[in-house]
């Protein structure tokens, strides 16, 4: 059976700042009592506050940045538990669960460019996986700036969360907006075939997404329609986050490396997830 990593664990650590962010976003640190080793980008934690004000279950958010001892989350908040974590003053507990999940792929130099669709609050696990492509972490040859682009979409501008610190990692970083009061107007997929069309990115690829599901289900039918590798970072509900509730199912293709079975949990098995393994598309 698939387990929780075995680094994952169970603290509470103090708040040192929330800030706002966009439209209905927070950046919320954490400092761990003993600092975390470097985490590996799109692995996530269960975040609650303990005084009755949260869900009595944690919500899953990706570490977005880590510097300094410092754990940052980049929060939408949507309901009752980003709210009261949205709330939760500096200086005061939050109860913390994790790391968890497998993160990334290896973001290695060796191959085709990478490309990374973000949509929305799904921007966050790319902040770390710029950083580290960049960096070479994990004993890979460091990835040339120019063989990173960043395709950031939102429905509005206000909606483009923190884009002038992705803009500061001196990588290609292309807005779209559904409204068109920033960049491309449109999203993230019309601007990958607007890019490919203009000659301005390769036809061959490597795909990094995460964001809302028709997004990711337009990625994934996108990559399999150019035959390209592909990376889906999945946003779904989690009751436990550690592999016990079955609360987190997601379809195995059957001819892929994890087809012995029907499901995948994405919180253990997840919430990275290549095409070969899974498929959004089914019925
Ligand atoms: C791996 C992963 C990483 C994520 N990373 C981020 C991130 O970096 N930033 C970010 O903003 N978001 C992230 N999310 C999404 C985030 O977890 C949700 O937005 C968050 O859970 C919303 O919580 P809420 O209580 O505010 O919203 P709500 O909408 O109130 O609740 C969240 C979900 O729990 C369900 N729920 C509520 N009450 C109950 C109940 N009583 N019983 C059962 N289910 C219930 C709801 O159906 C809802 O979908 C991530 C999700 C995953 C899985
Ligand atoms: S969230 Fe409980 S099994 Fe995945």
């Amino acid at each position: 059976m698939p387990a929780p990593p075995t680094d994952a664990r169970s603290f509470t650590a103090p708040v040192s700042a929330v800030e706002p962010c966009g439209a209905d976003g927070v950046l919320l640190s954490l400092r761990p009592r003993a600092p975390l080793p470097p985490l590996r980008a799109a692995r996530f934690f269960m975040l609650r506050r303990e005084d009755g004000l949260s869900p009595a279950i944690g919500r899953p958010f990706s570490l977005y940045r880590q510097t300094g001892g410092e754990l940052q989350f980049l929060l939408k908040v949507t309901g009752r538990g980003t709210r009261a974590l949205a709330a939760r003053e500096p200086g005061r507990e939050l109860r913390v669960i994790g790391p968890l999940g497998n993160g990334w792929p290896d973001l290695d130099g060796d191959g085709a460019p990478w490309v990374m669709l973000a949509g929305g609050i799904g921007s966050a696990p790319f902040f770390l996986a710029i950083e580290q492509a960049l960096a070479g972490v994990g004993g890979t040859r460091p990835v040339a700036a120019e063989d990173v682009c960043l395709l950031y979409g939102a429905s509005s501008e206000v909606f483009l969360y923190d884009l002038e610190r992705f803009e500061s990692l001196g990588v290609r970083v292309l807005a779209a907006t559904d409204d068109g009061s920033r960049g491309f107007p449109g999203n993230v997929c019309e601007l990958l075939e607007h890019e490919w069309e203009a000659g301005s990115l390769p036809r061959e690829v490597r795909l990094l997404a995460c964001g809302p599901d028709p997004m990711l289900r337009s990625v994934e039918r996108l990559a399999r329609e150019r035959d390209l590798a592909c990376w889906l970072s999945l946003e779904e509900l989690m009751g436990c986050g550690v592999g016990i509730c079955n609360g987190c199912p997601v379809p195995t293709r059957l001819e892929g490396p994890l087809g012995s079975w029907p499901n995948a949990k994405c919180c253990v098995e997840g919430p990275v997830f290549s095409t070969e393994e899974i498929t959004l598309l089914a019925e």
